[in-house]
């Protein structure tokens, strides 16, 4: 049907032998629903995707998924401009620290599609880390400690009590929404979650929107979250993605950390990403 072949031996893999710009059929989207749940970031090349058909690719996986707090395109809302301008300098990149995107929702979403429009030559890779071989090989007595428990997780970000500094913020290409006081509250979510489909268990735990476990002050936590973050993005349980244009990226909001690298200051860089929630299929 198509072809996958693994980019490690932990996480990602390159599909070929599929035009995403051509409908998929019942059996194809089944197909790919698998290859994501079994690897957790799929890539594929030389796509050149417009909006519906990426929007089409996306429903594969789950129903769209409007993001609040990040501004959309003009042209659709369910759709967001991933955009460092080459003007752009000395400013944080969106997602340049591992993170797992909006877990600070009460329904954080499953996953997300990235559609290559302009990239780098070189630079500006996007790294995934599988939380599920993180947490299969996590020490026993750091297991102990997320075993059964909750985490906090909030938007800070966008929130007004944990307000970044001006200078850190992100590229200015994205508009975000600062200073919701409905980002600050705090969402419990276990430490330890199961994919809904492939039953396996993951930690759920990212430096960006995690403050503390439940039952534990932020300082309790902040060595115990260090340790285990040291231990999440280990490069055994890492992939690397290289962009090129027309290239397209499926991945696991859940099972998977990310980060964007932000090593291309001059070079204007230009994604289009939707993203998703599960539906049972
Ligand atoms: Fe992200």
């Amino acid at each position: 049907m198509f072809d996958v072949k693994p980019l490690t031996g932990a996480i990602g893999a390159e599909i070929t032998g599929v035009d995403l710009n051509l409908p998929i059929s019942d059996r194809v989207a089944k197909a790919l629903r698998v290859a994501l749940w079994r690897h957790l970031i799929i890539v594929f090349r030389d796509q050149f995707l417009d909006i519906s058909a990426q929007k089409r690719l996306t429903e594969v996986f789950g129903e769209v998924m409007r993001l609040p707090y990040v501004e959309p395109t003009n042209d659709d809302p369910d759709v967001i401009a991933v955009l460092k301008e080459a003007s752009e300098h000395n400013v944080g990149v969106f997602g340049g620290e591992w993170h797992s995107d909006f877990s600070f929702l009460e329904r954080p979403p499953s996953g997300s599609v990235l559609n290559a429009v302009e990239v780098p030559d070189y630079g500006g890779d996007t790294l995934w880390a599988n939380q599920a071989s993180a947490y299969e090989a996590l020490p026993a007595d750091l297991r102990k400690i997320v075993e059964g428990r909750d985490a906090i997780h909030v938007g800070k970000p966008y929130g007004v009590k944990y307000a970044p500094p001006k200078e850190s913020r992100a590229a200015s290409s994205i508009r975000m929404t600062r200073g919701d006081p409905d980002a600050d509250r705090e969402i419990h979510h276990p430490a330890v979650i199961e994919h809904p489909h492939s039953g396996r268990k993951a930690l759920f735990l990212n430096p960006i929107y995690t403050t503390r476990f439940d039952g534990m002050s932020d300082a309790e936590s902040a060595p115990l979250l260090e340790a285990i973050y040291k231990h999440c993005i280990r490069p055994e349980f890492c992939c690397r993605l290289r962009w090129s244009p027309g290239a397209v990226a499926v991945w696991d909001n859940r099972m998977t950390l990310h980060y964007a690298v932000n090593d291309y200051d001059g070079v204007r860089r230009l994604l289009y990403r939707t993203t998703f929630v599960d539906v049972r299929h």
